[in-house]
């Protein structure tokens, strides 16, 4: 699936909006990430807790707003961190992502253009867990 140029700037726009927002006191490392579904864009932020395990990871929760609004199928995600190189989303949340979306592109960026990632779902998670014989 082509994504449209400018739905991929809103993305990083999202993505970077909700990084300010990240509840980060315990590791300093802010991530905002932003979903393309079927019902738009929507962004989340990775919020942590005194209870450090149960902090949730921004690409999570960007997914979680985004099935709250009616999605079912997300076509994009873009992660963003204020650092020098891009980041992956992590296990947990490329499986999450794995529920609704058969491949998706994964847009890894940061305030540096010419670093920006672009991998597909399948190809970082290829052998994901499904509940099909
Ligand atoms: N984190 C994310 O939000 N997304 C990632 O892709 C990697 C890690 C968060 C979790 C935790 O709040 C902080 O970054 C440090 O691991």
């Amino acid at each position: 699936m082509t994504i449209p140029p400018a739905a991929l700037e809103e993305l990083r726009r999202r993505a970077r909006n909700a990084a300010a927002h990240a509840h980060a006191p315990y590791s300093r490392f802010r991530v905002g990430a932003a979903v393309l579904t079927d019902v738009g864009v929507h962004a989340g932020a990775n919020v942590e807790n005194a209870s450090y395990g149960l902090s949730v990871c921004a690409e999570r929760n960007a997914i979680f707003h985004a099935i709250a609004e009616g999605a079912r199928r997300v076509d994009a995600i873009c992660v963003y961190t204020p650092t020098r190189a891009p980041v992956t989303p992590c296990g947990a949340c490329l499986q999450v992502l794995r529920e609704f979306a058969a491949d998706a592109l994964v847009l890894c960026c940061t305030d540096d253009a010419a670093a920006e990632r672009r991998y597909q779902l399948s190809e970082l998670l290829p052998a994901a867990f499904r509940l099909e014989s």
